[in-house]
């Protein structure tokens, strides 16, 4: 999942790329270029390894740029640096490609068309710039048909742009899975993977569809698919403020995403209560079906795990909780009736996307429940529905977490016919999460003498616990580091306590009533074998000594508080290591490779 940037036009070019591609590194960091194409037709590429801080000293600023693309990577292929990292030229010099996606017969595409061409690196996209120029020159009667037979060949995933130093007038754009966007400006055009790239430039974007090649002037954008038909497609804008992505005051943007999570709460239930558009369907569909099946990865399926709960417990209502890289290949059972839920921060998950593509093939219906309006889960289900939480930069998911609970939350009560006693429940949720940021130094002194000194911690829980803890664990390991894991508190005797050595750190998560003694009960046996014991608790359920304790809240809504903590103490253990806390190693935040 890499992200890309193009313009063509009156545009500051080179300005823009930088930014841009700075608005994208949360898509992957491991490298970074751009192209510059003057109104002679030379290309001048950069390129560098590590991050875009690293990419814009080493940028020849005197360009008088007509066009430009620009890449920020996470390596799919090859490792990163310099020579994988995009654009790619290809061998004649005549074409620059940026490209985020995997091609799947890029090595045949080489073998058959391309066995005379020297390549610098081990990529598919320099194949792919390879194939282009290669049918393009074949086609010198139809240039355009040349670049659409080349990419007719291509199988996998893609988001291309490509610029032509024969056309230096000209931008292409093409779109095969990967998110890509053609923005509209009075100056100029733009392409970017996220409209947060180029809402300093334009807010009105053309939603390019899979299959699509967009041929970009400065004043001029034409759609066609790969017959070469012209195609209409839909313009959406984009409400955000460029001001908006900034983080202001904070160290990094997870913090200010956690401590965001009360107004995001509150948002939710104002907008939910004054109704959207698809909500009263939705509702309809959840009543009749028969099984609810909701696939997920990451962070996402943590929050699915959780509601499936919800609606079994207050509904009565069957609920299946799918891995998305797992359903899609190996499809469970599907019920009469059956209806999809596809929980997704980005939008854009390979791995949900392919899912939603089989549930899609199959006639179910589907609801994507996202953060980003216009994604490809958003567009491509029977139905979906905002999750409002603001765009979310830090890889680490946090309040797009809250903010699925919160969505789910309201669905169901919402079928319960006990929406007001929700929105009491949230409003003290919202008050005991202030109350409990305000204290956050707390927990940074909790890590200081408890996290910093191991290789491997545990989260233990049971019930609803035992599914914050294991997003709580997920959280902490992805940005510190430590291997961490979480366990159902009653099996950790059934062989994993075999891990457990002297000083080894296993928080235990207390907030269920009915299954307080027990968890205690399996946090002495750690303790027995020379663990180190934590306990966030609620305060109903606390006792004399326990680590963190949060305010007693409705029951059920209990792990909105108990997440926070463990996002505050995975935020801290890494702010104390030393580590980039918003972009961790070898992560993205949008993984549209599979
Ligand atoms: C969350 O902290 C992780 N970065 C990751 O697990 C994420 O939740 C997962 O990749 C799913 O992303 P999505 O919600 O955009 O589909």
């Amino acid at each position: 999942m890499c992200g890309i940037v193009g313009a063509i036009g009156n545009i500051a070019i080179a300005k823009y790329l930088l930014k841009g591609l700075q608005r994208l590194e949360y898509r992957g960091y491991d490298s970074a270029g751009i192209a510059l194409m003057d109104k002679l037709g030379d290309i001048h590429v950069t390129k560098v390894a590590g991050k875009i801080a690293n990419l814009i000293p080493l940028v020849d600023q005197s360009v008088e740029a007509v066009s430009g693309i620009g890449h920020t990577r996470w390596a799919t292929h090859g490792p990163a640096n310099t020579e994988n990292a995009h654009p790619h030229l290809s061998a004649s010099g005549r074409f620059a490609i940026v490209h985020n996606g995997v091609i799947d017969n890029y090595k045949e595409l080489k073998e058959r068309y391309l066995s005379d061409v020297e390549f610098l690196s081990d990529t598919d996209t320099e194949v792919v710039a390879n194939l282009i120029d290669r049918f393009v020159s074949d086609n010198k009667e139809d240039e355009l048909e040349g670049l659409r037979k080349a990419l007719r060949l291509l199988e996998g995933s893609y988001a291309l742009g490509i610029i032509d130093r024969k056309h230096p007038e000209r931008l292409y754009a093409a779109k095969e899975k990967s998110p890509l966007l053609v923005g509209v400006a009075d100056e100029g055009h733009i392409i970017c993977s996220d409209a947060m790239a180029g809402i300093s430039v334009t807010k009105a974007y053309l939603l390019i569809q899979d299959g699509d090649l967009a041929i970009l002037t400065a004043d001029d954008v034409r759609i066609e698919n790969l017959s070469g038909e012209v195609v209409e497609r839909e313009m959406q804008r984009f409400d955000e403020e460029d001001s908006d992505l900034d983080k202001g005051l904070y160290p990094y943007y997870m913090l200010k995403e956690i401590e965001e999570q009360p107004s995001v709460l509150r948002h939710i239930t104002s907008l939910y209560q004054e109704g959207l558009e698809d909500l009263p369907q939705v509702l309809k569909e959840l009543e009749k079906a028969e099984t609810i099946y909701m696939v997920a990865s990451g962070t996402s399926y943590h929050a699915s795990c959780l509601a499936k709960r919800w609606f079994e417990q207050i509904l009565n209502k069957r609920v299946e909780a799918h891995i998305a890289s797992e359903f899609t290949y190996e499809m469970p059972v599907i019920s009469q009736k059956p209806f999809f839920i596809f929980l997704s921060q980005s939008g854009e998950t390979a791995d949900s996307r392919h899912a939603l593509v089989k549930v899609k093939a199959a006639g179910y219906p589907s609801l994507t429940i996202t953060n980003v309006k216009g994604s490809t889960l958003a567009r491509e289900a029977s139905y979906s529905l905002p999750l409002l939480a603001g765009r979310e930069v830090a890889v680490a998911s946090t309040k797009a977490y809250i903010a699925q609970l919160a969505v789910m939350a309201y669905l169901v009560y919402a079928l319960k016919g006990e929406l007001p006693d929700l929105l009491k429940g949230l409003k003290q949720v919202e008050v005991a999460m202030e109350r409990l940021l305000s204290q956050k130094e707390a927990i940074r002194d909790v890590v200081k003498e408890n996290l910093l000194d191991t290789r491997n911690a545990f989260y233990i829980g049971r019930g609803l616990d035992y599914l914050t803890a294991m997003e709580n664990a997920l959280k902490l390991k992805e940005i510190s580091y430590l291997q961490v894991e979480s366990f159902a508190a009653g099996e950790l005797k059934h062989g994993t306590i075999a891990l457990i050595e002297d000083g080894t750190p296993v928080i235990a998560i207390v907030t269920q009533a009915h299954l307080a003694k027990q968890t205690r009960s399996n946090l002495e046996e750690v303790r027995a074998r020379g663990g180190r014991s934590l306990t966030i608790s609620s305060s109903d359920l606390a006792l004399e000594g326990d680590t963190v304790v949060v305010d007693a809240v409705p029951m059920r809504l209990r792990p909105f508080l108990s997440v926070v903590v463990g996002q505050l103490i995975a935020y801290y253990t890494a702010l104390e290591k030393g580590y980039n806390v918003d972009q961790p190693r070898n992560l993205a935040k949008s993984v549209t490779v599979e």
